[in-house]
């Protein structure tokens, strides 16, 4: 396979660029902006800041070890309507289209809630040639999923599965899975369960199988607005709503997965987006980073 490391195609991104400043307001998005050294700086003040203003050892132990219930709490609040069906999944990952065109395969996604992921794979795939398969360790969200009308047991099996537990008990068998799918769900996990957690996909993905992955980078506006208090170590803080976030770097990533994981990168690149509401005037600096993984053939 073709090494796309670090590399922004204009194939996988929008391209929309900003070439003088006084357009912001002309537009709802720009793509691959550059961050100017001020704004560099600016930012790591920020994260300086938010490391003398940590919460308490104590707070931060209890919302990781009830860190199921506040995300069941999440869901029984918001039902199906927070999250947007992530549409673009299919040109960021060809992959999945990929897998349709093989007589049989599996693909299970990882902290899938309601199946924002999900349904928009469901309707791409129309045979039954793919089992996709889904869990989350909310049992809210996967009843919801559930008992969404376009849930078809026969191409699709959803299970309330703790990622980060020693044993998981699956519907399928150990390197049985062509792609696990991770969208924004590593960052909501404990960054000190993360190696163990990928060791897991690891063992049930086929030689050659993918880890296709797009979260929460370094200095995202929703990592520097956080107030005083709700930073529990390095880039790693809880919401109001008590629910964990991770911001991840590249070399985070190259860490956890290549390093320690035993994968070969692909892909590993960051999609700096500057998102524009050109009614309050506001400017938002999104940082996001995609990567792919593969388990080696041999
Ligand atoms: C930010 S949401 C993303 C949901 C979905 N992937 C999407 O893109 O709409 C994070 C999800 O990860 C799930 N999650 C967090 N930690 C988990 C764990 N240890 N095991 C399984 N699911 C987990 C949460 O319940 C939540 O549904």
């Amino acid at each position: 396979m073709m090494s796309d490391r670090n590399t922004i195609t204009r194939k996988q991104f929008r391209h929309r660029f900003l070439k003088n400043e006084q357009d912001v307001f002309t537009h709802n998005a720009w793509d691959n902006v550059e961050w100017n050294e001020e704004q560099k700086n600016q930012a790591i003040t920020q994260v300086c800041e938010h490391l003398q203003t940590k919460m308490s050892v104590e707070d931060a132990n209890d919302l990781q070890n009830n860190a199921d219930q506040n995300w069941e709490k999440f869901y029984s609040i918001h039902q199906e309507k927070f999250f947007k069906n992530r549409c673009w999944l299919f040109t960021e990952f060809p992959e999945i289209t990929a897998l349709y065109e093989r007589e049989s395969s599996n693909l299970l996604e990882v902290g899938c809630g309601v199946g924002n992921s999900v349904f928009p794979i469901l309707t791409h795939y129309e045979k039954n040639n793919v089992h996709v398969y889904c869990c989350d360790f909310s049992t809210n969200a996967i009843n919801i999923l559930k008992n969404n009308p376009e849930y078809d047991a026969s191409k699709c099996t959803a299970f309330v599965c703790d990622i980060t537990s020693e044993e998981w008990n699956t519907p399928f068998e150990l390197e049985s899975l062509d792609i696990i799918l991770l969208v924004f769900v590593l960052s909501a996990v404990q960054p000190n369960k993360l190696n163990q957690t990928i060791n897991k996909f690891y063992n049930y993905l086929k030689p050659g199988g993918m880890i296709l992955f797009r979260d929460y980078g370094r200095f995202d506006m929703a990592q520097l607005r956080f107030k005083e208090g709700r930073c529990i170590s390095d880039n790693y803080y809880s919401r109001g709503d008590g629910t964990l976030v991770y911001f991840f770097s590249q070399d985070d990533l190259r860490k956890l997965f290549v390093s320690n994981g035993g994968f070969h990168e692909i892909q590993n690149i960051v999609d700096r987006r500057l998102q524009v509401n050109r009614g309050k005037q506001l400017k938002m600096y999104r940082v996001w980073i995609q990567c792919k993984f593969q388990k080696p053939l041999t």
